[in-house]
């Protein structure tokens, strides 16, 4: 069966959700996914011009009165957190519904548990007992390590490592190869820097960056 899809998001990671959609219809033999377009409040010419390249329509902001398919699947291919939390309860209350997407090089263990709205990138590993929220990214090479919750619009930048028991509150990011080490909660809205190493707790909305993290 061929569910309908909107993306959103033209800038880079939108257009790699989009990989990610044609690498699930590639594998499953059927096509899982239709393309509608992409929305995007403010696209810029360079970003409408490789859409435009790849075929994909673009149909406009996600606050305009955009005719969408009944029934159709959304996904939010905007990196920044709050962003997204905002976008995604938009087009809920619009009556969209999120779509989970799963590159099929991912790797994802026993009891792991994944939420609407995430994309799991190529190249991803998580392990086993893993809870991974609604809206999460998990962008390309990263590892999420055994028991460990990744809550709502969580990102996980490239090649970063959670490891095991590990607690990444909601709003989090990590960035581009930062890792944190096991058994360290997060907090809400916090952010990792990129390549920094977590070594402790980390609180609420602050950021920390470094070796170690600070
Ligand atoms: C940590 C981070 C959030 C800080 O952002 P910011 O507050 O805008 O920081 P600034 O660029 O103003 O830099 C402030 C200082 O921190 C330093 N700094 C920035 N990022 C750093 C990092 N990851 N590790 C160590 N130091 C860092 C800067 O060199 C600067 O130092 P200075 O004051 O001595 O000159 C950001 O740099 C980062 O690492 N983001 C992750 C990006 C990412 O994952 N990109 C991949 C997208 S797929």
């Amino acid at each position: 069966m061929t569910d309908q899809i909107v993306v959103v998001g033209a800038g880079g990671f939108g257009r790699e959700v989009l990989d990610v959609v044609e690498a699930v219809n590639c594998s499953s033999g059927t096509k899982s996914w239709e393309v509608v377009g992409v929305l995007d409040d403010a696209p810029d010419d360079i970003n409408m011009g490789r859409l435009a390249s790849r075929g994909v329509r673009y149909l406009g902001g996600t606050s305009a009165d955009v005719r969408l398919p009944a029934g159709c699947h959304y996904v939010v291919g905007i990196g920044n957190p709050r962003v997204r939390e905002l976008v995604a309860s938009r087009l809920n209350q619009a009556g969209l519904r999120p779509a989970t997407l799963v590159h099929p090089t991912a790797t994802i263990g026993v009891g792991t548990q994944v939420g609407a709205g995430t994309v799991i990138c190529a190249g991803v590993r998580v392990t086993t007992n893993v809870r991974v929220g609604s809206h999460v990214h998990l962008n390309l090479n990263c590892t999420v390590g055994h028991d460990s919750t990744v809550d709502d619009f969580v990102s996980i930048n490239p090649l970063a490592s959670v490891s095991g028991d590990c607690a990444i509150e909601s709003g989090v990011l990590i960035g581009v190869a930062g890792v944190v080490l096991n058994g360290i909660r997060v907090g809400k809205n916090a952010t990792v820097g990129g390549a920094a190493c977590v070594v402790k707790d980390v609180a609420a909305g602050v950021t920390v960056k470094g070796v170690p993290a600070r």
